[in-house]
């Protein structure tokens, strides 16, 4: 089972890749957790990347794709993985489609979270607790869904001319949505 989950920021990738995960036993894989894990350990890495991510803006493809591959590679993601928030750029797209041919291996499905703007924008304004960000502002927040739509959106093509494509209603409670991502995903 290899699933990317795709949508705008605040869709629910997280929240739904947390019990897809667990419905078919795989890794959670998500870039954004994984640098925000450097920025707050410290490390070189972390410094390099905190300003992007504080204003919304997206971290390079080359150092992006190069964290993904070194956690690809590792063991637990011998029999499949989700991925949460990546690919985010068609370039993106074209390197882990060269990483997967390499390892003589092929996505099973991409599911897009379809929510609206305003429901968006709500979730993550109310987003708070454990789960409070520094790019959750209103204002990174609009930062971070004008780049979706610039930059990621343009990813959900590229999978549905590869025939791997699934729209999913991202509205309603989160078992509901869970649901229609099994449905999707064949499982
Ligand atoms: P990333 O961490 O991926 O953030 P994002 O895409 O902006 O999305 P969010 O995590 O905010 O939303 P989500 O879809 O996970 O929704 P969630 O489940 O939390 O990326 C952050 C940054 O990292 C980027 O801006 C960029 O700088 C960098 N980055 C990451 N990957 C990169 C890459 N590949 N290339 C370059 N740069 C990269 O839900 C949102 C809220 O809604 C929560 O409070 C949740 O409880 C609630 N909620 C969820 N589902 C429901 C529901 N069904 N009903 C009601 N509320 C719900
Ligand atoms: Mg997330």
């Amino acid at each position: 089972m290899r699933i990317i989950l795709l949508g705008p920021p605040g869709a629910g990738k997280g929240t739904q890749a947390v019990l897809i995960c667990k419905h078919f036993g795989i890794p959670h894989i998500s870039t954004g957790e994984m640098l925000r894990e450097q920025v707050s350990s410290g490390s070189e890495l972390g410094r390099q990347v905190k300003s992007l991510l504080d204003a919304g803006e997206l971290v390079s493809d080359q150092l992006v794709m190069k964290v993904l591959e070194d956690r690809l590679l590792r063991p637990d993601c011998a029999a499949g993985y989700l991925l949460d928030g990546v690919p985010r750029t068609v370039v993106q797209a074209e390197i882990l489609k060269g990483f997967l041919g390499a390892s003589k291996t092929a996505l099973t499905r991409v599911v897009q979270l379809e929510v609206p703007e305003q429901v968006l924008l709500d979730r993550i304004r109310h987003r708070g607790g454990a789960g409070s960000r520094s790019d959750d502002t209103a204002e990174v927040a609009a930062k971070r869904l004008q780049v979706y739509w610039a930059q990621t959106a343009p990813v959900a093509e590229f999978y549905r001319n590869e025939g791997l494509l699934r729209q999913v209603d991202g509205v309603g409670t989160v078992e509901e949505v869970s649901a229609r991502i099994l449905a999707a995903v064949g499982g």
